[in-house]
């Protein structure tokens, strides 16, 4: 792999806005929410968030609106330490907005309206080749146009810079080129359900699910059970890594953590299972707080929960 120390994510910039609610409502229900409030937000800007406050040099490429909530959200990046150089303003559609219900136990539900996410076209794979060259990882999610994602995906490999793919949203079917393009794909239980075509709900589920993505040639199989842990599968092994048990507030952004947690560690070179163990670390501390990238932890913060859990080795 190119060891370059620096990484790019590929993806959507959202702005949040969040309800706070007892419960979350059934069809054809009307609930009396807690709380509102706005914050920055998108997968793809999530995962570049957590990867910058990891200490990790990164770009962000993708789109915004010509509208306050893109201004917002550039300045949230910038502050956060992520490249924007590459983040188009869109004159002609509005920014991409999630609207997100949040329970008393943390679980959530997220409607994505991806107004200026949907645009990113060959133009920005573009701009995003320029950056290649020196960068180690490429993270992306499926907030943004699937031939963009071929594009990008192909341009890595040619250059050795590892891609990371969470395919969240979950779709049912990827194109079969996609998966071999991918070295480390990140699902949850119910995108890997809707990759494979049959319910992941236990360690065996999972593991079965896992093989298959490899057999349709990915290198890496990471399926995400939530509070259960993670299942890790590559040609060489299968491990778990259990989760950390927190008092969950807000699961939003938890698996952005992850993400971020684990590619972070990829270029700090560290082994696949401390990369999965610092995924693991920083999805659980973002399920403590409220919000997306406001719940996303620093390198210090990520370092003391490892040693506090006692899951600190002296080569993290
Ligand atoms: O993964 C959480 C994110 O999904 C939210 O920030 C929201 O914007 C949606 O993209």
């Amino acid at each position: 792999m190119n060891s370059n120390p620096c990484a790019i994510a590929f993806g959507s910039i959202n702005m949040d806005l969040v309800a706070r609610t007892p419960k979350l409502p059934v069809p054809g229900e009307t609930l009396l929410g807690r709380d509102f409030f706005t914050v920055p937000g998108g997968k793809g800007a999530n995962q570049a968030v957590a990867m910058a406050r990891l200490g990790v040099t990164t770009y962000m490429v993708g789109r915004v609106g010509d509208d306050n909530f893109g201004n917002q959200l550039l300045k949230n990046l910038k502050a956060a330490g992520v490249d924007t150089a590459n983040v188009f303003i869109d004159k002609n559609v509005s920014s991409g907005v999630a609207l997100i219900s949040v329970d008393n136990a943390g679980e959530n539900q997220i409607i994505v309206v991806p107004g200026a996410n949907s645009c990113v076209d060959s133009s920005d794979v573009k701009n995003l080749n320029t950056l290649l060259p020196s960068c180690g990882v490429l993270l992306m999610q499926f907030e943004i146009p699937l031939p963009s994602i071929l594009l990008a995906a192909q341009a890595a490999k040619r250059l050795g810079v590892k891609v990371i793919l969470d395919p969240a949203p979950a779709l049912n079917q990827l194109p079969a080129e996609l998966y071999p393009l991918v070295d480390i794909i990140t699902p949850n239980v119910v995108e890997i359900g809707q990759l494979v075509g049959f319910p992941v709900n236990d360690l065996d589920s999972a593991t079965k699910a896992t093989n298959i993505l490899l057999q349709r040639g990915v290198g890496c199989a990471i399926a995400k059970l939530g509070s259960r842990g993670v299942i890790c599968t590559t040609k060489k092994e299968t491990f778990f890594v259990p989760a950390f048990p927190v008092e969950s507030v807000d699961t939003v952004a938890a698996g952005d953590a992850f993400n971020g947690g684990l590619a972070a560690a990829m270029v700090e070179n560290l082994s696949l299972k401390q990369a999965v163990i610092w995924g693991a670390a920083a999805g659980a501390i973002a399920a403590t707080k409220s919000g997306a990238q406001s719940s996303l932890p620093t390198k210090e913060v990520l370092i003391d929960f490892l040693q506090v859990r006692g899951a600190f080795k002296n080569n993290f």
